[in-house]
C-alpha cells in the first residue's frame, strides 16, 4: 500500500508568504503513487454507473482522465475562455480579487447522463462549484466530486454540499497556512 502523504512535497511561502503550498509534483512522477492516486480517487464511485468524469483545467485534467478509464467513463473537459472551439455554457465566479470564468460544451454531458468531478485540491471549493453550475445548465445528474486533496478550514465541502464529496488526503489547517 502505497503512503500518498509521502509524496505531498510542502513548499512554505509560495506563491506568496504565509502560504504552504501542497506540491503534488513528486506523486505524479512516482509510477505507483500516481496509479494509487488515481485508484483512491476512484474506489467510491466504482459501482455507481458514472457515464462521464468531468474536470476543470489545469491540474484537474490530470486525474480525471485515469479516473475515467478506471470507471470505464468518457472525460469531458471544462475549461478557461477561448480555448473550447464548439457552442458553450459559460459560468463566471468570484475570486479573493477579481472574477474568473469556465466553459464546457454544450453536448459535452448529456441530460440525464451521470457525471463524476474530479480536481486534485478542494479549497474554497469556487472551482468545483463552477463546474457543478456548467453541468447543471447541461441537465446532466452530478453524482459527486472526488479530489486528491482536502484543505479542510476553507469551507469547501460545506459549499458543495448538495453533493457528495470524497477527499484522499484531508489537511485541518488555518486559511493562512494554506494554498488558495
Ligand atoms: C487550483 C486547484 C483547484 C483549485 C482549488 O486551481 O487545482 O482547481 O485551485 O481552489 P478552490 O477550491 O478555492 O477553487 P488553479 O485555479 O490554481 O489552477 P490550475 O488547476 O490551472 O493550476
Ligand atoms: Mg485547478
Amino acid at each position: 500500500m502505497v503512503d500518498l502523504a509521502k509524496f505531498v512535497r510542502d513548499i512554505p511561502d509560495y506563491p506568496k508568504p504565509g502560504i504552504l503550498f501542497r506540491d503534488i509534483t513528486p506523486m505524479l512522477a512516482d509510477p505507483a503513487a500516481l496509479k494509487a492516486a488515481a485508484e483512491a480517487m476512484a474506489a467510491p464511485f466504482v459501482d455507481m454507473k458514472i457515464d462521464v468524469v468531468a474536470a476543470a483545467e489545469a491540474r484537474g485534467f490530470i486525474f480525471a482522465a485515469p479516473v475515467a478509464i478506471q470507471l470505464g467513463a468518457g472525460f469531458v473537459p471544462i475549461r478557461k475562455p477561448g480555448k473550447l472551439p464548439f457552442d458553450l455554457h459559460s459560468f463566471a465566479y468570484e475570486l479573493e480579487y477579481g472574477s474568473d470564468e469556465l466553459q464546457v460544451h454544450v453536448d459535452g454531458v448529456k441530460a440525464g447522463q451521470r457525471v463524476l468531478i474530479i480536481d486534485d485540491l478542494l479549497a474554497t471549493g469556487g472551482t468545483v462549484e463552477a463546474c457543478c453550475r456548467l453541468l447543471e445548465k447541461c441537465d446532466a445528474e452530478i453524482v459527486g466530486c472526488s479530489f486528491l486533496i482536502h484543505l479542510a478550514k476553507l469551507g469547501g465541502q460545506e459549499r458543495l454540499s448538495p453533493y457528495k464529496c470524497h477527499s484522499v488526503l484531508t489537511y485541518d489547517q488555518d486559511d493562512l497556512e494554506s494554498e488558495l
